[in-house]
Order: structure tokens, then C-alpha cells, then sequence
């Protein structure tokens, strides 16, 4: 696992999301209510830039652009069709240096 910086935690206040490009994936980091979340910007439906679209800070619930699947941000399972899997989830946390980390896989 690699740890891959996001941004000083005051850069992501509740209700804000960020993009983060990390080589072979792009990554949303969602920060909901206090709670950061991570999932990969890629939607286990039809492949569709996920977080590109609208998300529900009250719910921490993404919403996919295409096709509407929501997104449970925590766990990457979907609540609604036409997605039937989960899309991959990361660790995120915030360092001692108030800089927000992410472990993605090497
Ligand atoms: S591409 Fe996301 S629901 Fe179809």
C-alpha cells in the first residue's frame, strides 16, 4: 500500500469532495459531516466517472451520473440498480500533520 496525500484537512470541510488522480485510478475523497470517506471515481455499472455527479452529505451517499445508482460512500455497495457491486473503498484518515491521507494499493 502507498500512502498518497489529499489535502490539509481545512481544504476539505464537511460537505466538500475532492478528485484525486493516483496513477491507474482516480479517487473521490468525501468528507460527510466530519467522516471521510474514499471511493474510486469509477462506477461498477457501466464504468461511468462516479463522483462527477451529485452526493448526499446527510446520507454520505453518492449518486452516479449515468444511471442514477446511489452509492453507499463507506462501504461502496450500491443501494439502488441498475449497479449490482461494490466499487473499491480506501482507507483515509487524517495524518498528525493535519494533511489528509489515502493507503491505495502500489
Ligand atoms: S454507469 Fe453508474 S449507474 Fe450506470
Amino acid at each position: 500500500m502507498a500512502e498518497v496525500e489529499v489535502a490539509p484537512i481545512e481544504e476539505l470541510p464537511p460537505g466538500t469532495m475532492r478528485l484525486v488522480p493516483t496513477g491507474a485510478v482516480t479517487i473521490g475523497v468525501y468528507n460527510c459531516d466530519g467522516k471521510l470517506y474514499a471511493i474510486e471515481d469509477r462506477c461498477s455499472h457501466d464504468d461511468g466517472p462516479l463522483c462527477e455527479g451529485e452526493w448526499e452529505p446527510g446520507l454520505c451517499v453518492v449518486v452516479c451520473p449515468r444511471h442514477g445508482s446511489r452509492f453507499d460512500l463507506q462501504t461502496g455497495i450500491p443501494m439502488s440498480l441498475p449497479a449490482f457491486e461494490a466499487v473499491p473503498t480506501y482507507a483515509v484518515s487524517v495524518r498528525s500533520d493535519g494533511v489528509v491521507v489515502m493507503e491505495v494499493p502500489d
